[in-house]
């Protein structure tokens, strides 16, 4: 794997200009958190200039991608918003070669979280809802969380998230469900 190559050149050829400059600011925020929490800083840029690399690839791709490649019954599981996450996963170790299983995850979590995420995918989690390009107020309040604990705003960006999907009426798939739960009790432990 070449920590060198500049990831992000291609990621500018394949999305929409807003979605570059969504992309810079969730560098400038995932290295911030690395910064604090001790994450290897060259994995963190790679994990966020690819994250959204597969956003504009057509729908029937990105379910021919997730079915060929983690199965039926996975693709069933999630919602089409959520595609990207698996199908860049998929370009990131097929086509670019990556071969590091953290910035995988990182980039295939960033859309829904997982229960027991590594420091690195918590890092894209949260750097991608409070990236200084978002508009909503929510994005500093997660961000001023995450300064003092990754899981705190793990769990509420994951809560917002729910509740705002919620409020449009769209289809949730139950895994969100529990894995907004699994931080919350987490959190409550602390
Ligand atoms: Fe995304
Ligand atoms: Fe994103």
């Amino acid at each position: 794997m070449d920590y060198k190559k500049n990831y992000l050149d291609i990621v500018k050829t394949r999305v929409k200009e807003s979605r570059y400059i969504h992309t810079l600011g969730v560098i400038e925020t995932a290295v911030k958190l690395a910064k604090i929490y001790n994450v290897d800083i060259d994995k963190t840029r790679i994990a966020a200039s690819l994250h959204d690399i597969a956003k504009y690839i057509d729908i029937d791709k990105q379910k021919e991608i997730i079915h060929k490649n983690f199965g039926q019954e996975f693709l069933d599981s999630l919602v089409p918003q959520v595609y990207h996450g698996p199908v860049a996963y998929v370009i990131a170790r097929d086509e670019l070669n990556i071969d590091d299983q953290d910035i995988l995850n990182a980039i295939m979590n960033h859309t829904i979280g997982r229960i027991h995420m590594s420091t690195l995918e918590k890092i894209i989690f949260v750097a991608d809802f409070s990236e200084p390009n978002r508009e909503f107020k929510e994005a500093k309040i997660c961000l001023d969380k995450a300064i003092k604990s990754l899981d705190e705003a793990v769990y509420y960006a994951l809560d917002q998230q729910l509740r705002h999907l919620e409020s449009k009426g769209y289809k949730i798939a139950m895994i969100e469900y529990d894995v907004r739960d699994y931080y919350r009790r987490l959190t409550n432990l602390e």
